[in-house]
């Protein structure tokens, strides 16, 4: 992260990204150095050019302003990123971002790019010397409004903290610290926060959350987080739930270790999108009314730990065969999906590393989608999702799928066939809602094993930036 602060004033003596769509040398670099660039520029038409001058680092992009629009501002973002690299590789402290063109929203995309990839998850290792030297990231133009770069900053921290939940392994964040952070994060921001422990989420009859419990010594949470401004635009409240399995073995049904169990801790990703969505709007003092549920806990082989061929009821009294521990996010979101239904939601959103079946779908570039909410909320989602970049791929929704969950002994089994499991995943928790809801499967973006652009190895903070768009777009 890096803070970004707006000013109205440019010297030569400084690291630059200059974005144009013809480079105009209007920063006094003296005419050897426009010479060279102006050169260099001309050869095979290249679109962008660093250029290291009296040991600053300078950095030109040329944009076509025609490209379709958020392609454009990813773009923008993309090479911001290699900014943040250049500029901490020359210890920089500041970089400014001129935007020669009009679209002033590019001047905060870039910014928003170099922030989000000046993220460092360093506090384990103290040894470490090369922590970033960056500091702030200038926007260099008057033509940007305020209260547009102070959400930018908002979202920055946000995302930021979604990442360092992530990235904490479940030796040092349980269901007790993750629901101890968002305490923290309502403290800070201003929002409610109550925190349920087991002995109230045996009270609840929260079947599915206690079943994932049983094998492990840590007790579950269930967090209630509640933003609720006074100027609030929604009658009805927007709700957010967010899969808090703080780490994921598989239980009976073990996880291999190569590429599986290894990440697992990425598996409260949901629920820190939602902690930090929250810590965002509240912050922003957005006028909408949003409510965050996070239903929490590891899942381990331990103790009772639940066996495959269980019948859990569940919250709302119906039964589920379960016959892989390992689809146990399930489990606990559909305990909380029916608790929403007490806040009678206007949409209720989930998040959650849900499904291999998602990710092997859309692999790591996005979110897989599905749901019962109406065309406009969808089409809005699906805006702001175009306009962060972190796309949403709509999958089908159709009743054919429940067949594939249908157990002869009870409600139905917590595993569908061979096929289609993002979409199965999707059919079991829609039984628990009466209200339009939209499932967001998250287990491709959440975690990612080597950098891309702005988003860090690891944990990516995805949900948190779409959300925010959404809500602010409201
Ligand atoms: N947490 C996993 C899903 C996951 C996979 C998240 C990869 C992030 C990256 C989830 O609990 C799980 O194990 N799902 C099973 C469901 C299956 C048993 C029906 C899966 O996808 O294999
Ligand atoms: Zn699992
Ligand atoms: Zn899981």
């Amino acid at each position: 992260m890096a803070e970004i602060l707006l000013k109205n004033k440019i010297t030569n003596s400084t690291n630059v990204l200059l974005i144009t769509t013809k480079f105009v040398n209007e920063f006094g670099l003296p005419d050897k150095v426009n010479d060279y660039i102006v050169a260099q520029l001309k050869q095979e038409d290249k679109k962008s050019l660093t250029y290291n001058y009296i040991g600053k680092y300078v950095s030109i992009l040329i944009i076509d302003p025609k490209k379709d629009r958020a392609a454009l501002l990813e773009q923008v973002r993309r090479h911001a990123a290699t900014v943040a690299d250049g500029v901490n590789a020359h210890k920089g402290a500041e970089v400014y971002i001129y935007n020669q063109t009009r679209l002033s929203e590019l001047s905060l995309a870039a910014a928003e790019g170099v922030s989000l990839a000046n993220y460092q998850f360093i506090h384990h290792k103290p040894s470490q010397k090369n922590s970033n030297t960056l500091k702030s990231v200038i926007i260099a133009n008057t033509n940007v409004n305020p209260t547009k770069v102070n959400e930018l900053n908002i979202v920055c921290k946000a995302v930021s903290r979604a990442r360092n939940l992530v990235n904490e392994p479940v030796n040092i964040l349980n269901a007790t610290d993750l629901s101890n952070s968002f305490k923290q994060m309502g403290k800070e921001a201003g929002f409610k926060v109550e925190v349920f422990n087991k002995a109230k989420i045996a009270e609840l009859k929260m079947g599915g959350l206690l079943a994932v419990n049983a094998g492990s010594v840590d007790e579950p949470t269930f967090t209630i987080m509640e933003y609720k401004p006074k100027t609030a635009k929604n009658k009805k409240p927007y709700v957010l739930v967010g899969k808090g399995v703080v780490y994921d073995t598989g239980g009976l049904s073990l996880k291999p270790t190569p590429n599986s169990m290894d990440m697992m801790k990425c598996d409260m990703a949901g629920a820190a999108a939602v902690g930090c969505t929250m810590y965002a709007i509240a912050k922003a003092k957005l006028n909408i009314h949003v409510i965050g549920l996070v239903p929490a806990t590891d899942n381990r082989p331990g103790f009772n730990a639940f066996a495959p061929g269980d019948i859990i009821t569940m919250m709302d009294g119906s039964t589920v065969e379960m016959l892989n521990s390992d689809a146990e996010g399930r489990m606990i979101l559909g305990d909380a999906l029916h608790y929403a239904k007490r806040y009678n939601p206007e949409l209720t959103i989930d998040l959650a590393t849900l499904t291999g079946a998602a990710m092997a779908a859309i692999g790591t570039s996005g979110i897989a989608g599905m749901g019962t909410a109406n065309a406009r909320q969808k089409e809005k989602l699906h805006a702001s999702s175009f306009n962060v970049y972190e796309r949403i791929a709509e999958l089908p929704f159709w009743d054919d799928y429940n067949d594939l969950l249908k157990s002869d002994i009870a409600d139905q089994k917590n595993i569908g066939g061979p096929y289609a499991g993002a979409i199965t995943a999707g059919k079991f928790l829609e039984k628990f809602t009466n209200y339009p809801y939209y499932h967001l499967d998250i287990a491709g973006p959440a975690f990612i094993t080597a950098r891309d652009g702005y988003r860090p190895k690891g944990g990516t903070g995805v949900g948190v930036r779409l959300l925010f768009d959404f809500f602010k777009n409201k």
